[in-house]
């Protein structure tokens, strides 16, 4: 009888889960601790906390309760692309995600997955940002550097410029690589969405004169090849992309 009691107890959520209550369950580690993992519980009055973006709450909650909470944010604008994490299993942007305790009693917040941790929500971005950098991120006119074309402008016709909508939104959030179970294995030979689709945005330049080196750099087969379609990547992007779709242009041009 006992047991049936503290079964029910322990398994029946009415027991414990009261209607003017939400919980937001944080995933929490610390490098300078010898603990596993662990994660921190804030039930939050639904009264005191209004509809609110999942970056407001995480502040409310450090402000409030725990100052040790760790978390990237610059913009709260979804521009500068640094609060991205898993929040209820979605990869998001913590300011562009809606949280209304009136629809749903529990928050769960993870870091982006498959990621390294350097502590609670903040990942580290060191391969991201390495794979960015060889890809070379930046325009490539002359082959040999001359002083005065530095002063020119590099203009760019209205219909040139259209062919960069739906690349240049790109702000290397990293919720589609980090969502990608191909990225997931292979993170030190496969770009990733989000690197393909910039080097997809370099390509499409007109004012970029390194088309042939950029296809070449793709033409080893798992930088690119590894995608296998499975568009975990757009269904996540924050900023509506396709890097599914982009992914499919590359390799027919770069023809893998
Ligand atoms: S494609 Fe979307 S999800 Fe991926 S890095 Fe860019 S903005 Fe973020
Ligand atoms: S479509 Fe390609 S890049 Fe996107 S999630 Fe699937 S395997 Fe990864
Ligand atoms: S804080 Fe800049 S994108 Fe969220």
């Amino acid at each position: 009888m006992f047991l049936q009691k503290t079964e029910k107890y322990l398994f029946d959520d009415s027991y414990y889960v009261n209607s003017t209550f939400f919980y937001v369950r944080i995933y929490r580690w610390n490098p300078y601790l010898s603990l596993k993992p662990w994660f921190n519980i804030f039930p939050l009055k639904s009264k005191d906390v209004k509809q609110l973006m999942v970056l407001d709450l995480l502040f409310h909650i450090k402000n409030k309760y725990d100052s040790t909470i760790t978390f990237r944010r610059s913009c709260r604008e979804g521009i500068c692309g640094s609060c991205s994490m898993n929040i209820n299993g979605i990869n998001s942007l913590a300011c562009l995600k809606n949280f209304d305790p009136k629809f749903s009693q529990f928050l769960t917040i993870y870091p982006l997955p498959h990621m390294l941790i350097l502590k609670d929500l903040i990942c580290d971005l060191t391969n991201f940002y390495n794979q960015y950098r060889l890809i070379k991120p930046w325009l490539i006119r002359e082959k040999k550097y001359d002083k005065n074309q530095i002063k020119k402008e590099n203009l760019q016709s209205k219909i040139d410029r259209f062919a960069l909508d739906g690349l240049y939104e790109c702000i290397l959030c990293a919720c589609c690589s980090a969502s990608c179970p191909s990225y997931w294995w292979n993170y030190d030979k496969y770009l990733g969405p989000a690197i393909l689709l910039q080097t997809y945005k370099w390509l499409m330049d007109s004012r970029d004169l390194d088309s042939k080196n950029r296809l070449n750099f793709l033409n080893n087969t798992l930088r690119i090849s590894k995608c296998h379609g499975i568009t975990n990547c757009t269904k996540v992007c924050p900023k509506n992309l396709n890097p599914a779709q982009i992914i499919n242009f590359l390799k027919y041009f770069s023809k893998i």
